[in-house]
């Protein structure tokens, strides 16, 4: 199984308590990943390299960080937006490229329906995002895609993941790092976490 990076923060595991509890509206249920996205991207974001730049205050010239590449977050619709609406203003100059691909009820294979990629991934520091690794089939997919497109530089961002889908995504994608709030502890027969959090999807858009 791939070695994920969990956050323990208190504040995520506080977020992370509230999106679980069954009766969190879909406006708190929003409000709270978003917290959550904010912490779990800081520890993302971690090891982007940065270039050194001069910069001038008003009493003098000093060292500054400038981002090394450009940033791309790839939220995998459509509950992947919920932690992108969060992110973007964190780093407001990143570009947006967006990744469509659902689950099959029946089977739970991801059925890839949309994308659209920028021309520069493969320069870039991709952040793929979703709140759920269940299978990890959709991460998987999208990861795939992302390689077909030039990226080689992916970080996964997702709130809860299971030991099936960091076993699939590390096989498929041991170069892409994992950073998640939980490793719940299995999946039941229709392929959700348990315990979970439902149906990310479903309860950030009230559906
Ligand atoms: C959910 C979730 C992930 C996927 C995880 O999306 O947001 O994309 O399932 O499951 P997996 O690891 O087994 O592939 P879903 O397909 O339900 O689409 P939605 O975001 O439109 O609700
Ligand atoms: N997708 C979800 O939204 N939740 C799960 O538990 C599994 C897949």
């Amino acid at each position: 199984m791939a070695s994920p990076v969990v956050v323990t923060h208190p504040l995520a595991q506080i977020h992370l308590t509230a999106i679980r509890q069954t009766n969190t509206p879909s406006a708190q249920f929003r409000w709270h990943l978003q917290r959550l996205a904010e912490i779990l991207f800081m520890e993302a974001s971690r090891s982007l390299e940065t270039a050194a730049v001069r910069v001038q205050t008003p009493l003098a010239e000093t060292d500054g960080a400038a981002f090394a590449r450009p940033i791309v977050l790839v939220p995998i619709l459509r509950a992947g937006l919920g932690l992108q609406e969060a992110i973007l203003p964190l780093v407001p100059d990143a570009t947006v490229a967006h990744v469509g691909i659902a689950r099959d009820e029946e089977t739970a294979l991801p059925m890839p329906y949309y994308a659209k990629l920028p021309s520069i991934l493969a320069e870039a520091d991709v952040f793929l995002l979703d709140p759920m690794l269940a299978t990890g089939g959709s991460a998987c997919a999208a990861a795939a895609q992302l390689k077909a497109a030039g990226a080689s530089r992916i970080t996964l961002v997702c709130v809860v993941s299971c030991p099936t889908g960091l076993e699939a995504f590390g096989t498929q994608h041991p170069d892409v790092p994992v950073v998640t709030a939980a490793v719940d502890e299995r999946l039941n027969d229709k392929c959700y976490i348990v315990p979970g959090l439902g149906d990310a999807g479903d309860r950030c858009f009230g559906t």
